[in-house]
């Protein structure tokens, strides 16, 4: 094995975004993708076109503006899918990938689409060469690969191959795989299949968590001869996600004396940023003692361990912190910052902002200001994100009172702008009360009353975006309408209960324009 380069192939923009209540709208997504060109990544999955309208233009608008990485689109083997998945590649030209899927366990082929072995190789070769007929980069999946019985699995890849498939990616779908035994059937794979060894083909693997085991399983697969791992930023994906981008590529890059100085193109340094903005804009958390990304990843509490660290770093750490991000010192702006100095530092961040952005996030900075004495590049972000969002703003928080207390049923004031309709000029100013178990339960009940919404919130979550006790704080709520689906909203404000208002009421405005999920077509 000469080619010692891993390529990582990202789909956080298509594996990690199919998770409940992860959605991007096109303008995150965009920011997203930017992000992973910074971070290196050689492939970005950017969606799966034929889902929805917006997932095409999001594939399509990646690929007519991100530069460096392939860029590619996910198809089932369906004409119909490959042909929109072509469509919204052509802006890439030769940097467009097609991924085909298609299931060949025998419980798939079976259950789900009642075919036999040969029709699925007809069928995936007829697939492929539909899709040639776009791009010349072609990826094939064999959907629930791990469970595929090994001999046709060697089958499928050779028939893909001749067809013109250029990758072939072996899915863990339901995460059940060990890593000796997916080690050993991507070395099986490797052996048996000429095209893999000289290099006209490139073997790929995709490992979901379901028994935690993700990233070893992929690890397992690069030393028994993988070159192309998948993954996703923070390990965001379907039920327990996908394999952790930030594991992967730092234990490459830690333990290449291990791995035989395999390495990936991952710019290390992007990790942390790039992991906070996939945790804000698709509103999933990062555990505190997350590898590599958590609040605690490089925190010592012991004392022997502090104290080892002071005498030599490496005695209780085996990376870098500055490596991946962390610790990077900033100059905070103040109230007394001008406009330009917010527009550079939100450039000097990597955001692509119109000049109304600006204006709107510099009259946001401007209260902010006023509350705390420094705003941070997190505080900044956190606003971009609140701009970003791109909901039209059905309703708008005017006022908010609350009063609670220990010996107080808690009850808020709110005052509500809705939006004026088209040819309508005048917009309409609503006020009502409500009363809860908390402030934040009557500030979102009083919301209800005036939206006439019913949310159940199923998931809320606080932190602090930057550090001080006059911190902002950024609170991420996951609220179900009735219909079963997860809608997110966040909302920033250094008042944590005006923050949940303004999140509650982001998710509002949120459903009252989405597309319902249940319309979309059934994904992979
Ligand atoms: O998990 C899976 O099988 C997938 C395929 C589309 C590769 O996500
Ligand atoms: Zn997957």
């Amino acid at each position: 094995m000469k080619d010692k380069r891993i390529i990582i192939f990202d789909t956080t923009l298509r594996d990690g975004e199919q998770c409940p209540g992860a959605s991007m709208n096109l303008r995150e997504k965009l920011e997203v993708a930017r992000q992973l060109a910074r971070l290196k990544v050689d492939v970005i999955e950017a969606g799966f076109p034929v889902i929805s309208d917006g997932d095409f233009e999001a594939v399509q608008a990646i690929a007519r503006e991100i530069r460096g990485p392939v860029i590619c689109g996910l198809a089932r083997c369906v004409a119909r899918d490959i042909d929109a998945t072509g469509a919204a590649l052509k802006p890439a030209g030769k940097r467009g990938r097609i991924h085909i899927v298609l299931a060949t366990s025998k419980i798939h082929r079976e259950f789900k689409l009642g075919k036999a072995q040969d029709e699925i190789i007809r069928l995936a070769v007829e697939g492929v060469k539909r899709a040639k007929s776009y791009v010349k980069d072609v990826e094939f999946s064999p959907e629930d690969g791990s469970r595929t019985e090994p001999e046709f699995l060697v089958q499928v890849c050779k028939a893909v191959i001749a067809a013109g498939a250029t990758t072939v990616n072996i899915p863990d779908t339901v995460g059940w795989a060990v890593p000796e035994q997916y080690g050993a059937l991507i070395k099986r794979l490797h052996d048996e299949v000429p095209e893999f060894q000289n290099g006209k083909a490139v073997i790929s693997v995709h490992c979901h968590n379901d028994l935690g085991l993700a990233v070893a399983n992929s690890l397992a697969a690069v030393h028994a001869g993988a070159r192309q791992v998948e993954c996703t930023v923070n390990g965001i994906g379907e039920r327990a996600g996908n394999a952790a981008l930030e594991e992967v590529s730092m234990a490459l890059k830690t333990r290449g004396d291990f791995y035989g100085g395999f390495s990936c193109g991952i710019n290390t340094r992007e990790i942390l940023k790039s992991s906070r903005m996939v945790s804000r804009m698709s509103g999933l958390v990062v555990q505190r003692s997350k590898a590599i990304v958590g609040e605690n990843a490089f925190a010592h509490g012991s004392g022997i361990h502090q104290d080892g660290i002071l005498k030599k770093r490496e005695t209780y750490e085996i990376m870098d912190p500055k490596d991946v991000g962390w610790g990077g010192t900033e100059l905070p702006l103040t109230k007394h910052s001008g406009r330009a100095a917010v527009a550079w530092r939100l450039k000097h961040l990597g955001f692509k902002m119109t000049e109304a952005d600006v204006q709107a996030i510099f009259a946001r900075f401007k209260e902010i200001g006023d509350k705390k004495k420094f705003v941070y590049d997190d505080d900044l972000a956190a606003l971009v994100e609140g701009q970003i969002t791109e909901v039209p703003e059905t309703w708008s928080l005017e006022y908010l009172h609350v009063t609670s207390g220990n010996q107080t049923v808690p009850t808020a004031t709110v005052r509500l702008k809705k939006a004026a309709k088209k040819g309508k000029a005048e917009s309409e100013v609503v006020q009502d009360a409500g009363i809860g178990d908390g402030p934040v339960d009557a500030a979102l009940k009083a919301i209800d009353r005036l939206a006439k919404t019913k949310g159940h919130l199923m998931d809320y979550s606080l932190r602090a975006v930057s550090q001080g006790k006059d911190a902002l704080g950024e609170v991420t709520v996951k609220v179900n309408f009735g219909d079963g689906e997860l809608v997110t909203g966040k909302g920033a404000s250094t008042d944590v209960i005006e923050a949940s208002a303004r999140a509650y009421l982001n998710a509002v405005n949120r459903f009252l324009c989405e597309e319902p999920q249940s319309q979309r077509p059934s994904q992979p």
